[in-house]
This record gives C-alpha cells, sequence and structure tokens, in this order.
C-alpha cells in the first residue's frame, strides 16, 4: 500500500506559513493541528488562517481538529477549504451525523482517538468514514515521543478494515519518524503525520522522501 505523508504545520514558522508550505510540496498533505485550549491545553489557529492557507498550500490541507463541539465546528472546516476533515471521537456528539454531513460538504472524512479510547465503536461504522486518525501521542502538542502502547489498536484497525473489504485509511500522528514509522506502517498504518520529524530536517523534501522509503519498506 502507498504511504501517505502528511507534514504537520504545527512544527512550522507561524510567522512563515505560506514559505514552510511551499517547502512540503513533495508531501501528501499539510497536516493542520486546530486546537481550542479546551479539549487541548493549547491553542492554534482557527477558521479565517485555514482558509487562508488552503488557498496557498501546493498540497490539500489535512485538517485535525482538537476542539470541542466538533458537531457545531467541524463542518466549516470543510467549507474552508480542507480536503479532509478530521474531529474527534470523544468531542463528537452524534460523529456519524456528522461524518454524514462532512461528505456531503466534500470532504474526506477521519475520526481521531486519544491514546487510551478503543478503536471498536469506530469498527461496526468504517462504511462512514474514510480514516481512523490513531493518535500515537497524547494530543496537543508537538514534539513528544511516541507511545508504544498504541500499536496493537493499529493492528486492530487494520486487520478489521481488511476483513470488511473497506477502503478506510489509517493514519497516525505523534512521534513519527525515522526511528519509528517502519513497524507503525508494519502494524498497518499507511498515513503518517510528521511535525518535528520533517520540519527539524535541514532538508525537508528529502526527509518526506526518506519518511515514505522506510514506510514502504
Ligand atoms: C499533536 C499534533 C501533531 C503534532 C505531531 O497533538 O496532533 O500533529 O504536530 O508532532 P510530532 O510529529 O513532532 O510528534
Ligand atoms: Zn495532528
Amino acid at each position: 500500500m502507498p504511504a501517505l505523508i502528511n507534514p504537520s504545520i504545527l512544527s512550522a514558522d507561524f510567522a512563515n506559513l505560506e514559505r514552510d508550505l511551499a517547502r512540503i510540496a513533495n508531501a501528501d498533505y499539510a497536516h493542520v493541528d486546530v486546537m481550542d485550549n479546551h479539549f487541548v491545553p493549547n491553542l492554534t489557529i482557527g477558521l479565517p488562517v485555514v482558509r487562508r492557507i488552503a488557498e496557498v498550500s501546493p498540497v490539500p490541507l489535512d485538517a485535525h481538529l482538537m476542539i470541542e463541539d466538533a458537531d457545531r465546528w467541524a463542518p466549516q472546516y470543510a467549507e474552508a477549504g480542507a480536503a479532509s476533515v478530521t474531529f474527534h471521537l470523544e468531542a463528537a456528539q452524534a460523529p456519524v451525523r456528522l461524518a454524514r454531513e462532512l461528505r456531503a460538504g466534500g470532504a474526506r472524512v477521519g475520526v481521531a482517538l486519544r491514546p487510551a479510547t478503543p478503536v471498536e465503536p469506530l469498527l461496526d461504522l468504517l462504511d462512514e468514514i474514510d480514516m481512523i486518525l490513531v493518535m500515537t501521542v497524547e494530543p496537543g502538542f508537538g514534539g513528544q515521543s511516541f507511545i508504544e502502547g498504541t500499536l496493537p489498536k493499529v493492528r486492530r484497525a487494520r486487520a478489521a478494515i481488511d476483513a470488511a473489504g473497506a477502503e478506510t485509511w489509517v493514519q497516525v500522528d505523534g512521534g513519527v519518524a525515522r526511528g519509528t514509522i517502519g513497524r507503525i506502517a508494519q502494524a498497518g498504518a499507511n498515513v503518517f503525520v510528521a511535525g518535528s520529524a520533517v520540519y527539524g530536517a535541514d532538508d525537508v523534501a528529502a526527509e518526506i522522501t526518506a519518511l515514505r522509503e522506510l514506510a514502504e519498506g
């Protein structure tokens, strides 16, 4: 399965977003972390900024919403131009209704799980979603170390998707780097978010290529 590499612009220079988006033109999507200081203890960017970066990004946007009241806010990120909108299962009142609304708005739908949230409730709903995001750190900050205990969840998600003959993507986010990406891919993930590993590299484009090659084994 081809590996998709989605650099997280959380590790970009927020005063130079257009320049730092241009640096990831060989990526698959730009991963945009939206945090509201309630769902997670950090605050980043919101709709006006996402709307503008959707206009200047060389690659489609993969919005990761770490916000409360996802039912209310997520559809507006599809309208703002995000090609993929991921909300947290823990923050949605009616995840299936929201997923349908996002698809109707033209976006791919992702559902994210904190490290301690089980994947099983999603496995009967695979027809309704395009991607499961298994958080491999506690959401909120870049640069944290990968939580090994999340790998069995990646394996269970992949096994259920394959058994159902579904096309759902499995994304991982947090602590993805050269030293971890191989075994995460082995566990069954096919979409890899990497913030500090990509933007901390001297040659950002080469790092994206290196990560993709390691993931594809
Ligand atoms: C964390 C964010 C991640 C973050 C990953 O809550 O969702 O996307 O940018 O950063 P790294 O790759 O540095 O762990
Ligand atoms: Zn993220």
